[in-house]
């Protein structure tokens, strides 16, 4: 691939943003890059300052939702030095996702060379702060033009950067879904599918005005199988057992999940992958061999769930000082800010 070509802003707009005081997401760093699809084929990429930009009312991505995105994180070390955490893993599975939603796979290089150097441009806005870093979205929609209920013939790909603090502060209390489903068999739900989300947001917000902060997904067939955690995958320790669901096409398959079983069997831990019933679940809240429920995603990482709803019964997760949340956040954020050992080889070194 050729040298992308840069068109740098005129005003950096760091000096006006607040790094000590980061909400996730809201804030965009100095510039983005775009890659247009058209005719078949991809042309050049290229960065330029973080702008709006104009469609086609017609564009399909209006109408039929064909949109894909990733989400990851740059870190910086004592040093300065910025890295990502399994980057490959995000171009893998956008790629997955494209061809889900009937849209045209990137090519590896555009995603990496694109990345890296977007990074590079914008090493300055990933911040320093213990907690903070960031977050990296790329992401592809339909461009192209049309009522007509089909794939669109135009799509564009796009990175932007968001310095960001921590996804969640505080407890998190969560209810388990008996009605509502994010994912079907043979649906979208192993692809990172805009509208995976939109579709979470009703459900979540009749939990919320019950009190709880989060949704536990079960199945759409049985709902007495426990899925996913919000947009996280999830954990759950009994006695001294860590078990998270199998993948399948309802379940997205997170680098952040796969990270922690690989961490957790380094350590000795034991893991299962294997359905878990809401059952079992209440069963061990009820005799205390329930020990931790946790979700796992790259905006939070690990987030420790404190309670759970089901069937209108509260149940109460034991506070522990050394949990296996705590201790794998550790070795996850520690390989991810360059602080200990990278057994597995998943830091990449950007700047
Ligand atoms: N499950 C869903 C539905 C998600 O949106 C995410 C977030 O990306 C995850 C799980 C966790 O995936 P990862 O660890 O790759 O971020
Ligand atoms: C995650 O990174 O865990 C996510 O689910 C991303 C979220 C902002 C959609």
């Amino acid at each position: 691939m050729n040298k992308i070509a840069v068109e740098r802003t005129k005003r950096s707009r760091i000096d006006s943003v607040d790094f000590n005081n980061l909400a996730f997401g809201s804030v965009f760093a100095d510039h983005m890059l775009v890659c247009d699809y058209k005719n078949g084929q991809w042309g050049a990429p290229k960065i330029t300052p973080y702008q709006s930009m104009e469609l086609d009312p017609s564009a399909k991505i209006f109408h039929y939702g064909q949109s894909i995105f990733e989400g990851m994180k740059a870190y910086k070390d004592d040093e300065g030095g910025v890295w990502l955490f399994r980057p490959e893993e995000n171009q893998r599975r956008l790629n997955i996702s494209a061809k889900r939603l009937a849209m045209p796979e990137l090519p590896k290089e555009i995603f990496m060379e694109g990345l890296v150097t977007l990074l590079q441009i914008d090493r300055d806005w990933v911040p320093r702060k213990e907690g903070s870093s960031l977050y990296v979205r790329p992401f592809m929609f339909a461009s192209g033009k049309g009522f007509h209920a089909s794939p669109a013939d135009e799509f564009r790909f796009m990175i932007a950067l968001a310095p960001s603090g921590p996804y969640f502060s505080g407890k998190v209390s969560v209810l388990i879904e008996e009605r509502y489903s994010r994912a079907a068999n043979g649906g979208v739900g192993f692809a990172k599918a805009g509208g995976n989300y939109a579709a979470q947001f009703y459900p979540t917000q009749l939990a919320v005005e019950k009190g709880y902060n989060q949704i536990i997904w079960t199945d759409d067939n049985t709902h007495e199988y426990i899925e996913e955690a919000g947009a996280m995958n999830i954990f759950i320790r009994i006695n001294d057992t860590l078990i998270t669901a199998p993948t399948n096409d309802r379940i997205l398959d997170g680098i952040t999940r796969k990270s922690i079983l690989d961490i957790a069997a380094d350590m000795g831990i034991e893991t299962e992958v294997r359905k878990i019933a809401v059952a079992e679940v209440i069963e061990a809240a009820k005799d205390g061999s329930l020990k931790e429920m946790f979700g796992a995603g790259t905006a939070a990482v690990v987030s420790p769930i404190s309670s759970f709803g089901y069937k209108e019964v509260d149940y109460d997760l034991p506070e522990l000082g050394k949990s296996y949340a705590t201790i794998l956040k550790k070795r996850i954020t520690d390989i991810q800010y360059n602080r200990g050992e990278d057994k597995f080889g998943w830091r990449f070194r950007v700047v």
